[in-house]
Formats: structure tokens, sequence, C-alpha cells
């Protein structure tokens, strides 16, 4: 199944619980806008795409649960806030926010919501589909790709942006090799990406994030690409580790690429004015249920960073590549 559904004969939206990954593979349903909110907030969907869609498919769980537009448009608002970073969570929302206010019952504010989220969540898969295309043409046959966190079919409806790009360049023929960082502190990098590269049998290879320096010093990487969470006036916002490879890249003459849908694009914000996220300090205090540092220790714990363009050397949309 895609990453994240509706249930037309449940009236709820399904999706893949992606804390448990590669571990168990489990489908969990959300029934109500405050549990699709701890979806959110755990992690259970994550990444920017997966978000916008979970925003719109919010919008209609809020439509079903509640009698008023007021009290639509409050537990909405709530929707938005359940994580700050990533610009598509408030994309997808707002658009099947605005499409559900068109109604004049609720049954037909839910009609027109789901109508709305269906589209963004087709339109998701359609637009990775192009950034695929796109993309691909920056491959050689060969290459080895580094990536960060998990910009695939997980973080998106379906195929992926920055792993969308390398499985269309392999349907086209090019052989490609990715190293996947694991992603510290919750591991989307291990987890996720080298769990759904293995489901498509691509090759990769799993290194922590400290390691990227040297493994791009010793030659062993062709091309960087990562997704983000927000491309703002002077550079991407993407998961924390992304600006280091960035840096290093560069320090490496090592092409960095972002591929980003323009959904998650916000060009008129600085970074300066964005929200990062900061997590709980148990995720750096404990691994899994093991305790790691002292639980005493003051934790420091941005789940995002800002990367400037003068160290990307293109982005990839679905409009086309953007040089820099
Ligand atoms: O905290 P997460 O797992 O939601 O962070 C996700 C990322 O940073 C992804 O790289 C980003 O959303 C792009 S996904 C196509």
């Amino acid at each position: 199944m895609r990453t994240i559904e509706w249930d037309e004969k449940k009236d709820s939206v399904k999706l893949i619980d992606q804390t448990l990954l590669p571990a168990e593979y489990k489908i969990v349903e959300c029934k109500t806008s405050a549990e699709l909110i701890d979806a959110i907030q755990s992690l259970k969907v994550r990444g920017a795409p997966a978000l916008g869609a979970a925003g719109a498919f919010g919008v209609v769980l809020a439509c079903i649960n509640e009698k008023s537009k007021e009290d639509i448009k409050n537990r909405v608002e709530r929707l938005k806030k359940a994580r700050p970073t990533a610009v598509n969570l408030s994309y997808g929302a707002n658009r099947a926010l605005n499409a559900a206010l068109r109604g004049r019952s609720t049954q037909e504010m839910k009609t027109n919501a789901l109508e709305e989220a269906q589209r963004i969540a087709d339109e998701d898969v359609a637009v990775n589909k192009k950034i695929g295309e796109y993309g691909s043409e920056l491959l050689e046959d060969g290459d080895v790709v580094l990536t960060h966190c998990n910009a695939g079919r997980l973080a998106c409806v379906d195929w992926g942006t920055a792993l969308g790009v390398i499985r269309t360049a392999i349907e086209k023929g090019k052989r490609i090799e990715v190293i996947a960082c694991e992603t510290r502190p919750l591991n989307q990098g291990s987890r996720i990406t080298a769990w759904e590269l293995l489901q498509d049998k691509i090759p990769v290879t799993l290194i922590a994030d400290s390691m990227s320096a040297a493994v791009m010093r010793e030659g062993k990487v062709d091309k960087v690409i990562v997704g983000a969470d927000r491309v703002v006036k002077e550079g991407v916002i993407n998961k924390i580790g992304t600006y280091m490879h960035a840096v290093v890249a560069k320090a490496h003459n090592i092409p960095f690429y972002v591929a980003a849908p323009l959904s998650s694009f916000d060009r008129k914000r600085s970074y300066k004015e964005v929200e990062i996220e900061e997590r709980s300090p148990e995720e750096l205090i404990f691994f899994a249920d093991k305790q790691i540092a002292p639980l005493e220790v003051k934790v420091y714990n941005p789940a995002f960073d800002f990367t400037p363009f003068e160290l990307i050397e293109a982005v990839i949309t679905e409009e086309g590549i953007f040089c820099l």
C-alpha cells in the first residue's frame, strides 16, 4: 500500500507505522485528528510530502468528528502545529480546509475535503515521478550516491524524492549504488532508507553519520542527494546532519543535490523565521530502552538544520532542475 491512504469503508486514515520498521511492518488506523496528531508527533508518519497528505486527510477526520465550521477550523489549526518545520503539513491541511469550507453541509464539507486530499496524494506520486525524470539525468551509470535521512517512498505518498531520482535512474538502466547515512538520533536512514532500498533490491551500504567525510575523502561517493522539509529564501531546511554532509561534499568537489516538490517551497520566508523542531532529550539519552547518557546531562536536539544555496549544486523539482 501507499505510505498513507484513506480507508473508504472505515472512514479513517491508514498508515504504515514507520517507528516499527524494519523489524515489523504494521498498518495503523487513525479515526480522529487527535490520533493523527499523535501519529505525526511520534513519527509513525513522517517526511515532508507524506505530512502534506496527512494534513489533508486530517481535515477529512475533522469534518467527520466536528459539528461546526468553527470547530473544524480549530481542529485544523492544532493539526498544522503538530510538527512545525516541514511546510507541507500546512500546505496539505490548508488546501483540504479551503475545499471543505466551500461545502454547505457537514456531508458536503467532508466530501470536498476528501476529494482534495485524494488529489493531493495522487499529485504527490505524479510529482515524484517527474522529479525522478529530471533528476535521473544528473546520474551516470555506475554512480554511488550518498543520502541522508529518508526521502523515499515512506517519506512521500509513494516513489520518493531523493530516492525517486535513484529509482528512476535504475529504471532507465543505470547501475546506481546508495550509501545511506544512519541519521541519528532516530535512525530514519538505517531503519527506513536501508529497508525500502533493500525491498527494491537497490544496492545500499549503511554508514554512521560521522563517516561521511572519510568516505568522501576515500573517493567512494560520486553525488549526494537529499530531500527537503522547506526550501526558503536562502537555502534548504532538512534533517539534522544535512548541512554537515553539504559542507563536506563542497570540500571534496562532490555535487550536492536537493530533490523537492514545489509544495515544499516557502521562498518568501528566511530560514531565520522558520521554527526548527526541538525534540525530547530522551531521544539522545536512551537508545530504544537502553540508557546511553547520564539522565541529568543537558541535551540539545534540533530535528533539522539549514544548508545555504552556496553549498547546493541544484534543486530538482517537478518543473525542472534549478542550478544554483
Ligand atoms: O523527522 P523526519 O523523519 O520527518 O524528517 C524527514 C526529513 O528530513 C526528510 O529528509 C524530508 O522530509 C524530505 S522527505 C522527501
